[in-house]
């Protein structure tokens, strides 16, 4: 074999089957440019700590750095190699000689290695999905600005409940996206600490010096116990439970756009380029991107699942299984970035339908809650009465004065009329912009009010 690791210990090849069983090459493809950095950095600490002779290190260095500028040749890839490290060593070795490119291993493992190469691409990973992030949050800020006054209904149990307005619910939309944004900038801490030096687990007798290759990888810290440092995948678990979360609001995001883009619903028309049509139903125009990523929710939680239950009954330090944890985490990592940017698009282009909005607004007698509120404020009546009363009214789906007053004359024995209500109070207090105005506590659906929230917003957004 010409994998350089196999010569030693073990004889003969292997069949394919087995050989293709034992790789991670796959996988190993996200990490390969960062193999490159983590080796350029090991190799400069050897140098200066006169671990290496410098012709060496000058030797190899020369073929890192043409990888480093180039990429890494395909032969890296070949299926000869059982990983990265095995075709790029395999590499440095064909081009500078087993007595200069054979020296690069000192002082370490393939286990801290491909750990830190982990990190590495999962830091530059993390970063892209927060910049996505903060896109998203701004496609919806600005789509919100302009709704500050398109009144809708809002819904508990899917039933129209209170008129609202669109900027709300699409604001309710990017605070929830701030929690996500929030829980993978938590991950990136954790992951940006640096497990080289550990070697196999129990560090070495040469005198590295890992606070040099952490600052040269721009690791702040270090995986400091040398057992854990291999081990330890819990970063991948948190950054896989971060995506999951963040696809479960993404996922709901989904689930309203299906809804709101049905004929029943109408409350949004999708630009044609996220939607797919029908091969035999030539009238169809259909949210397929937004089912998408509903589904693709399935794969994230999926690969967090994987990855969870790989980890959790191995014994320190090294095992191999790690080797299976990886591809989950870059299948929650790109499922759920691909999905940041969708979602983006989605709701950049999206018309939103203002005069729907409004129509199904008051639906459902949704203003009822504003009109218990004012029989209790102006006429004086305990909320549970007031609450009794209009259901009693609703209940024979009529909001009248005398209705009101039979139900008042009944479950309470007062007289609203002698209080002094009027039909015209009724009908405003019924009215679905008074019940939206009169909605300001923080946080609320008025329009001023959400226009204060944006601002607010948008501002937590640039600190982001
Ligand atoms: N490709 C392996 C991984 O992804 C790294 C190699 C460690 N192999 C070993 N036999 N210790 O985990």
């Amino acid at each position: 074999s010409s994998d350089p690791v196999r010569r030693g210990r073990l004889t003969g090849g292997r069949p394919a089957e087995v050989a293709a069983f034992l790789s991670s090459m796959d996988a190993d493809r996200w990490i390969a440019d960062a193999d490159v950095r983590v080796d350029i950095a090991h190799l400069l600490m050897l140098d200066r700590q006169g671990i290496i002779e410098r012709d060496a290190s000058q030797a190899v260095m020369a073929a890192l750095l043409e990888m480093y500028e180039n990429g890494v040749p395909d032969t890296v890839f070949d299926d000869e190699y059982e990983d990265v490290h095995a075709g790029i060593e395999a590499t440095l070795i064909a081009a500078s000689g087993m007595d200069k490119g054979g020296r690069l291993h000192m002082g370490r493992s393939r286990n801290d290695e491909v750990a830190t190469c982990i990190r590495v691409r999962l830091r530059e990973e993390l970063l892209t999905h927060l910049e996505g992030l903060i896109t998203l949050r701004g496609a919806l800020l600005e789509q919100a600005a302009n709704h500050t006054e398109t009144v809708m209904p809002g819904f508990t149990h899917l039933q129209h409940a209170q008129p609202t307005t669109l900027g709300h619910y699409l604001l309710a939309y990017e605070q929830a996206l701030s929690r996500d944004f929030e829980r993978l900038t938590d991950a990136y801490i954790r992951v940006n600490r640096s497990p080289l030096g550990a070697a196999a687990f129990a560090s070495t007798g040469y005198p590295i010096d890992r606070e040099m290759t952490a600052e040269l990888l721009g690791f702040p810290d270090l995986m400091l116990n040398t057992m854990d440092a291999v081990s330890a995948r819990d970063f991948v678990i948190e950054t896989a439970s971060a995506c999951t979360i963040l696809m479960s609001t993404l996922s709901r995001l989904a689930e309203e756009i299906v809804l709101w883009s049905s004929a029943f619903v109408r409350f949004v028309t999708l630009d044609d380029a996220y939607c797919s049509t029908s091969s035999i139903m030539p009238q169809k125009k259909n949210p397929d991107t937004a089912e998408i990523m509903r589904g693709k929710t399935g794969a994230v939680a999926g690969a967090f699942t994987a990855a969870f239950t790989a980890v959790k009954g191995l014994p320190m330090s090294y095992n191999r299984d790690l080797q299976d944890v990886t591809p989950s985490l870059w299948r929650a990592v790109a499922e759920s970035g691909a999905c940041i940017g969708i979602a983006t698009g989605i709701i950049e282009t999206a018309t939103f339908h203002p005069d729907r909005m409004r129509e199904e607004a008051g639906r459902g007698f949704s203003t009822a809650t504003e009109l218990a509120d004012v029989l209790v404020r102006e006429y004086g009546l305990p909320f549970r009465a007031a609450h009794n009363i209009i259901g009693r009214a609703v209940r024979s789906e009529t909001i009248t004065l005398a209705v009101l007053e039979a139900a008042a004359q009944d479950l309470s024995g007062i007289s609203l009329v002698e209080r002094g209500l009027t039909a015209e109070r009724i009908t405003e207090a019924l009215d679905v912009d008074v019940s939206v105005r009169m909605r300001r506590a923080p946080g609320g659906p008025a329009p001023e009010t959400v226009q204060k929230a944006i601002a607010m917003r948008n501002v937590a957004r640039e600190e982001d």
